[in-house]
């Protein structure tokens, strides 16, 4: 099999690879389950490149009912040399405005009741994974290269909420006084589980709205984040293009 350079996992608003040649296309068992959609396969300037949406191909999974395990471990058995995450979120900071894409370096978890480890079906001896870092710094390097000029903020940290439901104004004041930058609902498990499995893996973040509360008491708007979302994505795609272009 082609080795595969890259694997991505597409978030809200971002359900196919534009530019995709592909040469296989199909759910994967896993022993965890199936994945969530059919996992695509095929070339992406002149590289191996697969992509799976996370919450299915036409977003019927909400993000604290994705199976995380399956997908995860679907993307590793292409043993990918690196696996980029796209994640859509709220921003809780003014130099990260909706339509910004951002690189985070760190997370909080803030989810629950999610299967979030491969214990069991891995020797718990290797699950006490490191985490002090949640995203390979190598990778993350090469996406700061070719987002130069893309990307809004090079750091962030991103608290991970359990959704579906949008945040309150308080909680995302608790977010702000935790440190977070960027919140989200499905950077975990999937980052952890990625750790365990020793996969090179780094998050891109699409702001689609600021964050409860920060914009006076105004309701946030579905069409807005969607709008600001599909602006964004196709940030992500040059990013992923000139990420792929320098690959050595
Ligand atoms: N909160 C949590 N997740 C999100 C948000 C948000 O405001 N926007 C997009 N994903």
């Amino acid at each position: 099999m082609k080795t595969v350079d890259l694997v991505i996992i597409g978030g809200t608003g971002f359900y196919q690879l534009d530019g995709l040649d592909l040469e296989r296309q199909e759910p994967v068992e896993t022993p965890f389950g199936m994945t969530q959609a059919p996992l695509a396969a095929g070339t992406l300037r002149g590289r191996g490149v697969a992509f799976l949406p996370r919450h299915g191909p036409g977003h019927e999974i909400a993000p604290h009912q994705v199976n995380y395990r399956a997908n995860v471990w679907a993307c590793s058995s292409l043993s990918p040399r690196h696996f980029v995450s796209i994640n859509a979120v709220g921003s809780l900071n003014w130099d990260m405005p909706p339509r910004s894409v951002v690189l985070p370096d760190q997370l909080i978890d803030y989810t629950w009741g999610r299967e979030h480890s491969f214990v069991g079906a891995l020797p718990l001896s290797e699950m006490y994974v490191d985490m002090t870092e949640p995203y390979c710094s190598e990778l993350r390097r090469k996406i700061l290269q070719a987002g130069q000029g893309i990307l809004s903020a090079k750091s962030g940290v991103l608290g991970v909420a359990q959704g579906p439901r949008l945040e309150t104004a308080a909680e995302i004041n608790r977010l702000a006084h935790d440190g977070c930058d960027l919140v989200g609902m499905t950077g975990m498990p999937e980052a952890g589980l990625a750790r365990e499995l020793e996969l090179s893996y780094a998050s891109i973040c699409i702001v689609a709205n600021r964050a409860a509360g920060l914009d006076g008491q105004q309701a946030i708007s579905m069409d807005q984040i969607f709008s600001n979302i599909s602006q964004g994505a196709a940030r992500v795609l040059s990013i992923i293009e000139r990420l792929l272009d320098h690959m050595d």
